[in-house]
């Protein structure tokens, strides 16, 4: 199937069609998150929790976010990849972003970059946008800003906060983001903010009227995620099966049972290949 773009995902949202994005970290994820059909693919900085074993995002860094984003474009070359921007490789002077966001685009080979924040990193995902490079916003939950934030919570209960998360989907989207991701925001402030801008809102914990949803591979499919925050549903018990079969594997070559017959080569045995894949 074709890869989508940024005009798409904008007709999307107009057409009240939702987008399914999924994180990836590597290659054998993204390969099958492509083959699964997913519109998009996030290289998340959440990849620090999940697959480096970090408490939190802060100490993911732009070599890390490399790594794995040269692996998932390669495993999904039709999908539409979007990296996140890693602590504080933004808040610099705008040299310093750029070249750091040119990085991730010209070695990581993705499509767009995602930026934690709202109106007060307006002017730097306006100086992105110009010089081409597609954009998405977070919102409400921001990982990066765990420590501020006192742990990671629900945002926008109040008022005071929702009118800010408001202003702060519309500075972006004045800024030219192409879509905003809402994090554990309540149902009817995400609701809200989806129906007062024009670019798809992807909602992680955020209820069932955003534009698209996301969420982390390896909560969706319980692959050793650290936590089970209420907004994951569980699509498989990858973690069981791992342990299931590596414990199998383990306990077969303990008692001899492993490799049998069929695994082994032998002298004077013709073979077209020794590797077969
Ligand atoms: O890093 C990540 O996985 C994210 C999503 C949860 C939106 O930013
Ligand atoms: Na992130």
């Amino acid at each position: 199937r074709k890869m989508l773009s940024v005009t798409d995902f904008r007709k999307m949202k107009k057409e009240g069609s939702k987008i399914a994005m999924v994180t990836a970290y590597d290659y054998p994820a993204a390969k099958l998150s492509e083959k699964a059909g997913a519109d998009m693919l996030l290289v998340g900085d959440s990849l620090g929790m999940v697959v480096l074993g970090y408490e939190s995002t802060i100490p993911v860094t732009i070599e890390d976010m490399l790594h794995h984003t040269k692996a998932v474009t390669r495993g999904a070359p039709n999908t539409f990849v979007v990296t996140d921007m890693p602590f504080l490789s933004y808040h610099g002077n705008i040299d310093t972003t750029m070249k750091n966001a040119a990085r991730l685009m010209q070695e990581g080979l993705c499509r767009a970059l995602k930026l934690e924040g709202g109106a007060e990193i307006a002017s730097t995902v306006s100086a992105l946008v110009k010089a081409g490079i597609p954009i998405v916003g977070h919102i409400g939950l921001t990982p990066q800003a765990v420590h501020q934030l006192g742990g990671y919570r629900v945002q926008g209960k109040d008022t005071a906060q929702a009118e800010k998360l408001l202003s702060d989907a519309v500075s972006l989207e004045q800024a030219g983001a192409f879509a905003v991701v809402l994090e554990m925001v309540p149902e009817e402030l995400a609701q809200w903010i989806s129906s007062r801008i024009s670019i798809p809102t992807i909602g992680i914990g955020a209820g069932r009227y955003c534009d698209g949803q996301v969420l982390v591979y390896h909560d969706l499919l319980q692959y050793a995620s650290p936590l089970k925050p209420k907004f994951v549903k569980s699509y498989a018990e990858l973690g069981q099966h791992v342990t299931e079969a590596v414990h199998s594997y383990v306990t077969e070559v303990k008692a001899g049972q492993f490799p049998a017959e069929e695994h082994v080569f032998h002298l004077n045995e013709t073979v077209s290949a020794d590797l077969k894949h």
